[in-house]
């Protein structure tokens, strides 16, 4: 074995490169410096968890370097990867999809990297990369969750992504192209799949300023359907109205918070929204459960579809018996990770179709809170920002967006 005196240059550099990169960076010359990626080493950093538990207090940034590509790998540099609220369940324990704990990358004890969503770019493959067409310089979304997206470089193999095709990304930003795979597509295949809504009508939704609802109200505008949305109540009647107005721009035709969905006017509010209730309201999407949900499916008509994808408020959906033995409401549940695991084909369509509708302006953004991720930021200040995403009524929805990394 050769001695540390006998190594070449590129053995040396290479040996530095996979030791933790807190060692490497002591020293005040390595202060300001992306550590360079030496003989295809990259130098990576990862928001990791080594048990599960409160964001904060478990995720640490973490240094380490990833060998060059060889057979069926590939080196990816992230670009842009949102903070969603399976991520912040997935560090608490309590998602269904776990990521891998692994020691990998090169620590002593197990590790998993936290984020489910991105896209990244290719920036090295070996050779089944390429014989699978992939090339340098593409745009790779994730397969499917756990692969652990808040890290700038990741070494991935074929079947953990997706590829971005060029005429796909044309005209498109890396922050939604990062953030297109979950909740549009869970919007999207919610307003398709349980219920056929014909132009006219109504569909009432939970969570509405959500990503998954702005979403809903876009894609359900487009295809002519009309839209009653929820909001949590805000004690700044200034923000509300603001909020309310946001959703009726992109084409809310009717925003109440669960304050007014639980009144006692709301019947008579919703027959006169709903041409004297001659337009029944077939479909519901929930995502907060609790007693608001409870009161969103009394609105539905006989035999409507009340989909439930997510449980913000924490609290169990209670459905009177009465709704299911004289109204026959059927309830559903949908998670769009199993229905991609499935439908790949039709994820891969679905996906394409909304790109192609932010491509043409008519479906836009969710506001952002783009959280700069150089190499020089800091483990806690990427870190209070996981935080920030845990309190609610927030403006936009927190991204990592790569920059020099
Ligand atoms: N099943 C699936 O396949 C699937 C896919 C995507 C998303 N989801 C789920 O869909 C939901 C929305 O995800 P997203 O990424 O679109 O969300 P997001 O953009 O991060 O927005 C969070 C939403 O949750 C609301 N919220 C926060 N705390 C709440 C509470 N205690 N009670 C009621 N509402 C609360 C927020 O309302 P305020 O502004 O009032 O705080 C906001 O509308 C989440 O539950 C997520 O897990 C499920």
């Amino acid at each position: 074995m050769a001695t540390t005196k006998t190594l070449s240059t590129a053995q040396r550099l290479a040996r530095a490169s996979v030791r933790p990169l807190q060692c490497l960076r002591k020293g005040p010359a390595y202060a300001q410096r992306r550590a360079i990626s030496a003989y295809g080493y990259e130098q990576a950093k990862a928001l990791v968890f080594q048990d599960y538990g409160d964001p904060p207090a478990v995720l640490s940034l973490h240094g380490h370097s990833i060998s060059p590509p060889h057979g069926d790998l590939m080196t990816l540099r992230f670009l842009a990867s949102p903070i969603n609220p399976a991520d912040i369940n997935q560090i608490q324990g309590v998602y269904p999809s776990k990521p891998t704990f692994t020691t990998s990358l090169s620590t002593a004890k197990p590790i998993a990297v936290a984020g489910n969503e991105g896209v990244a770019e290719i920036i090295a493959l070996g050779s089944k990369p390429k014989e699978a067409g992939f090339k340098k310089g593409d745009w790779v979304i994730m397969n499917g969750p756990g692969f652990g997206t808040w890290r700038t470089h990741a070494s991935a193999r074929v079947e953990d992504v997706v590829r971005v095709d060029d005429a796909m990304r044309d005209g498109i930003s890396a922050v939604q192209a990062g953030t297109v795979s979950i909740n549009p597509c869970t919007a999207y295949r919610m307003l398709r799949d349980f219920v056929h809504l014909k132009e006219g009508e109504f569909f009432i939704q939970n969570g509405a300023n959500s990503g998954v609802g702005r979403a809903a109200i876009q894609l359900g505008k487009q295809w002519g359907l009309k839209s009653i949305n929820v909001i949590r109540s805000r004690d700044d009647t200034a923000a509300e109205d603001k909020l309310k107005k946001e959703l009726k721009d992109i084409g809310a035709d009717v925003v109440i918070t669960d304050a007014e969905l639980q009144s006692q006017g709301i019947k008579d509010m919703v027959k006169e929204w709903t041409n004297g209730g001659r337009a029944p309201i077939r479909l519901a999407l929930n995502c907060v459960n609790g007693k608001a949900a409870t009161a969103m499916a009394k609105l539905l008509a006989s035999e409507a579809h009340f989909v439930t994808y997510g449980a913000m408020s924490k609290q169990p959906l209670t459905i009177p018996a009465s709704m299911l033995i004289f109204k026959d409401i059927h309830f559903h549940g949908f998670w769009v990770s199993k229905w991609a695991q499935r439908h790949p084909e039709d994820k891969k369509k679905t996906v394409a179709d909304v790109l192609d509708m932010t491509r043409k302006g008519t479906f836009k953004d969710t506001p952002f809170d783009k959280i700069a991720w150089e190499w020089e930021t800091k483990g806690e200040e990427l870190i209070s920002k996981v935080k920030d995403t845990l309190e609610g009524y927030r403006e936009g929805k927190g991204v990592f967006v790569f920059g020099q990394t």
